[in-house]
């Protein structure tokens, strides 16, 4: 049989085609528009993924024989906000993860609802991106819309809705809704209340591996496939990540560089942060894990390389980069405000230490370090809970740099590996839908048998150290920088 993951992105849809073993048979990207219709908001078309991935799956399974398709699971881009009519129509565009608008409804929910209210009913604290403070923004902002709202659902779901006609959310993606008490997993009535919203709006929770039904009429004959293809609730994409990196258990640590950055810790049993800087969400294998999120990781490299320089050529971008450590240039990676540890949309990003000799390849050395030390601050956050995070698996487009995975081994002083099976999310999705299909008998077994590790990354002393100087600089830009937006 095969199985097909779906990472739905913010740049693209990702898919990949698995045999019963977990092997390669096939893959296909599909891209779709970002907009960025104010600074700081960024939005996408939920008709545009639902069209790329009909044309995905027609795609991805046109040479192979239908009746071997077994099942089709997700790793979804977390926190949009979806909203259909009556009659299912959607109301606007989605509001992204990355989407700063909501700045003034955080500090409503942080200051005057108050961070250990929210931490009480939902485990977590009010990120502009998390979905709650999206609601109230159109609450106040776009009331008409507001009052249409039929049904709320993040991204994947509504993939999962058009597929299926179910309305469903897992309980790894509702995590980052602030809506989900994430201990006892359930919806939090205090934050449907506080948002105003009803129940019946809100999706049916299952876990990540669970069968939430089987194709429409008009759907397979969208996609192409037979009725009895099985859809599979799926994950948020760093827990799906997380499940194709081998990530599961207690202490093991994922850090993906796709659009957004992310350090993943997999937990066997609930945990907070009571600092606030890590998200406390469940896992995709039925546990929980702490994370700590930037906005821009890879994106700045691609802001950076592509559209300032102008260049495709990634790679030798970055060849005869080889003074680590030694750099003058430090990079901000702010370019969409910052979620960890700063929960700051308004903040923008920065080159500093540029001098007469500076060169361009000073600058991109310096944007691979600035994310690198972003990332140790969700580290640090870690520490200060007495999580020791020994070693990680990298993923995500960034993760296939070997320069990158040096830097991030040097900057965070510990062992970074990357996989055979590198895919990240879609990897990890075909996983789950593996497991909804009777394949593994659970998603941590599934995921411990299929993951090996390729190469591995050692922390070099004499660079590390130097780091160590480095990162201690990098942590006093922030606080020198943020008044100025
Ligand atoms: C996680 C987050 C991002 C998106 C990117 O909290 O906002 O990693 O899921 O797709």
């Amino acid at each position: 049989m095969y199985y097909i993951g779906i990472d739905l992105g913010t740049s693209a849809v990702k898919m990949l085609m698995v045999d019963e073993k977990g092997e390669f048979i096939n893959s296909v990207l599909k891209e779709y528009p970002l907009y960025f219709p104010k600074n700081g908001w960024s939005e996408q078309n939920p008709e545009d993924w639902w069209n790329a991935v009909c044309e995905g799956l027609r795609e991805i399974t046109s040479d192979f024989d239908k009746n071997k398709i077994g099942g089709i699971s997700f790793g979804g881009q977390m926190h949009g906000l979806v909203m259909l009519d009556s009659d299912d129509n959607v109301i606007r565009n989605a509001i992204l993860w990355n989407d700063g608008r909501s700045d003034k409804q955080c500090k409503y929910l942080n200051d005057v609802i108050g961070k250990d209210k929210l931490t009480e009913y939902t485990a977590n604290i009010a990120f502009a991106g998390f979905t709650a403070p999206k609601i109230l923004w159109v609450k106040e902002n776009e009331i008409e819309n507001f009052k249409r709202i039929s049904k709320i659902m993040l991204p994947k779901d509504y993939i999962v809705y058009k597929l299926t006609g179910v309305h469903s959310t897992d309980y790894s993606d509702g995590s980052g809704m602030l809506l989900l008490d994430v201990k006892n997993k359930c919806w939090s009535k205090e934050m449907l209340d506080i948002c105003g919203i009803d129940d019946s709006v809100m999706p049916t929770l299952y876990e990540s591996s669970d069968v939430v039904g089987t194709l429409t009429d008009k759907a397979a004959k969208e996609t192409g496939l037979n009725k009895n293809v099985k859809i599979i609730a799926g994950a948020g994409d760093n827990a799906a990540a997380a499940v194709g990196t081998g990530t599961v258990g207690n202490g093991r640590c994922t850090i993906s560089l796709g659009t957004s950055g992310t350090v993943f810790i997999s937990s066997d049993e609930f945990s907070l942060d009571k600092n606030n800087t890590l998200h406390s969400f469940a896992h995709a294998d039925g546990k929980y894990h702490l994370m700590g999120c930037i906005l821009s990781a890879a994106s700045c490299n691609k802001w950076w390389i592509s559209d300032i320089l102008g260049s495709e050529d990634y790679d030798e971008s970055q060849r005869d980069i080889k003074n680590l450590g030694d750099n003058n240039v430090f990079f901000a990676p702010y370019l969409m405000g910052e979620r960890s540890p700063h929960n700051n949309p308004n903040v923008r990003g920065a080159f500093l230490g540029i001098s007469m000799d500076t060169t361009r390849k000073d600058m991109t050395q310096a944007v691979l370090e600035g994310v690198a030390f972003a990332l140790r601050d969700s580290i640090e956050a870690a520490g200060k809970l007495g999580i020791s995070v020994k070693s990680a698996a990298v993923c995500g487009g960034g993760g296939k740099s070997p320069l990158w995975c040096k830097i991030i081994a040097n900057v965070l002083n510990m062992e970074i590996f990357t996989l055979q099976k590198d895919e990240g999310p879609s990897f990890g999705s075909a996983v789950l839908a593996m497991v909804g299909c009777g394949e593994y008998e659970n998603v941590s077994e599934a995921a411990k048998k299929l993951t090996a590790v390729k190469d591995r990354y050692i922390p070099e002393k004499e660079i590390a150290e130097k780091y160590e100087i480095k990162y201690n600089k990098f942590k006093k830009i922030y606080p020198s920088i943020k008044d100025l937006y």
